[in-house]
């Protein structure tokens, strides 16, 4: 069974010495626009009675969270990364073990790059009840945004997901950029805003083609998303001006199909 069919969610007691032990719903948000959240998403946070939240969920909170839901903010401008964490599961446990319904709502989905892992299996650890709901990551997002398809027939069966922002005590050692430049897959490369040019640098170093087509798509789904269509030779020489946090760029044969969906979009524009 699952551990949280147990807590009876959502229809728990809410007060005095009966009440149900609380749990933990760790859920995806999704990537900024409140109508891409799913729909147990948006069930689980209009029964919650506490959401701790983090930068890329405010959207969906405003709009899906009840008025009278009590609301933590534990985004990055809490303090430093690693404290902040054993903070959140902290804070997590507690409410629970006080017997509310918790939400932690996370940017996108909360297993890629979210450190959903890290919390669940804390969680499991502390004997709370607990589930993930997933949420659209930004790779998808920023697909949808530029019109690349991620996988097409006849251009490329494989995708990758990718940080940018790689740390030096990463216990799996260097991205090997090399490898990834040969495998001819899409690359989707989160948390890269700020060090394009080096990623391509490593690429072209492993035999991508400076041609290489690139999608830069920042803010997806909001209402100030910006989509770039460029070469992989624009970021080595930096001429692509200001990219935009947060971002997200499409590497890879694919992004061809965009430029294509932009030539037939104005072309239906033209003949309208
Ligand atoms: C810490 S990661 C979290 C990713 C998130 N869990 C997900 O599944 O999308 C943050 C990175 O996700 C990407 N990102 C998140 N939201 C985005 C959006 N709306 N548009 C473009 N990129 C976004 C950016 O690369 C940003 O640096």
């Amino acid at each position: 069974m699952n551990p949280f069919d147990s807590c009876q969610y959502p229809d728990q007691e809410t007060s005095g010495m009966n009440r149900a032990p609380g749990s933990v719903s760790i859920v995806g948000a999704g990537p900024g626009d409140p109508g891409l959240i799913t729909v147990r998403g948006r069930d689980r946070l209009a029964a919650a009675e506490v959401v701790i939240y983090d930068d890329l969920a405010g959207g969906v909170l405003a709009a899906w969270c009840p008025p009278e839901c009590q609301r933590i903010y534990v985004g990055k401008r809490c303090g430093r990364i690693s404290a902040l964490q054993n903070r959140i599961t902290a804070l997590m446990v507690a409410e629970a073990r006080a017997g509310r319904r918790v939400v932690r709502l996370k940017g996108g989905d909360p297993f890629v790059f979210g450190r959903g892992g890290e919390e669940l299996a804390a969680l499991i650890r502390a004997g709370i009840p607990c589930e993930v709901v997933p949420g659209v990551t930004a790779a998808t997002a920023a697909a949808a945004a530029a019109g690349v398809p991620l996988t097409q027939r006849g251009i490329t069966s494989a995708v990758v997901f990718l940080t940018g922002h790689e740390s030096a005590e990463s216990p799996t050692g260097p991205i090997d950029w090399e490898a990834y430049a040969r495998l001819g897959a899409t690359l989707c490369l989160y948390m890269g805003t700020s060090n394009l040019g080096e990623v391509a640098r490593k690429l072209t170093a492993g035999g991508m083609a400076a041609g290489m087509p690139v999608a830069l798509v920042s803010r997806a789904s909001c209402a100030d998303q910006r989509v770039r269509l460029l070469r992989l030779g624009d970021l080595l020489r930096g001429t692509f001006g200001a990219f935009e946090a947060p971002g997200l760029a499409i590497i890879g044969e694919v992004a061809r199909v965009a430029s294509a969906a932009g030539e037939l979009a104005s072309l239906a524009a033209a003949n309208a």
